[in-house]
């Protein structure tokens, strides 16, 4: 399957992602709302296809319209959004509809939305994780597609808690992602 991927920063997901590629999926562009994202000069220097956008000064309209052909004319036919930190329109989800997938640092349906590690050991969580999951209008709320779990310990703050659930991340999201494009 064609996959592009969407950032706005580090791309550490990407990166986990395109080490992943092969029989299940390709990634054949990846597109960055941020062009001084670093994600975005690590998918250059690997040789992938990359599309850099701001919606400053065009507007979300005109931005969302060139970001879909873009990956159209890549031959997407599954978008994964990798740490991209933007809303995408109603109308845009509806044209992409169950072939948005997105990473989510928490368990959803817990802490939807930002600092979700913050939240996690403020409520005195035993465990926090992370979900792969469709993307719908509502935000971080489509199906759960899958999760992983890791322990909170004595002592994390927010850094360290997130590092953990980042190396959980990482191993999720290709196997998630290659079972979702295969069923
Ligand atoms: C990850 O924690 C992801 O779950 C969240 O944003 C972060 C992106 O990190 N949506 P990276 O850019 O993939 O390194």
């Amino acid at each position: 399957a064609k996959v592009a991927v969407l950032i706005s920063g580090r791309g550490s997901n990407m990166q986990a992602l395109a080490a992943h590629a092969g029989d299940a999926y390709e990634i054949v562009v990846v597109a960055s709302d941020k062009p001084e994202a670093a994600g975005l000069a690590w998918a250059l220097q690997a040789g992938l296809p990359t599309f850099a956008l701001s919606p400053r000064g065009i507007g979300k309209q005109a931005y969302e319209a060139a970001l879909d052909a873009a990956l159209r004319e890549a031959g997407a036919e599954w978008i994964a959004l990798a740490g991209y930190m933007r809303l995408l329109s109603d109308d845009f989800v509806a044209r992409w509809r169950g072939r948005i997938v997105n990473i989510h640092p928490s368990l959803l349906p817990k802490y939807k939305g930002l600092d979700t590690h913050a939240r996690a050991i403020a409520a005195g969580d035993a465990e926090a994780g992370c979900s792969v999951h469709l993307v719908t209008e509502e935000l971080d709320g489509g199906e759960v597609l899958g999760q992983a779990r890791v322990p909170i310990l004595p002592g994390d703050t927010p850094d360290t808690l997130a590092e953990r659930v980042l190396a959980a991340e990482h191993r999720l999201y290709p196997a998630v992602l290659a079972d979702m494009v295969r069923r």
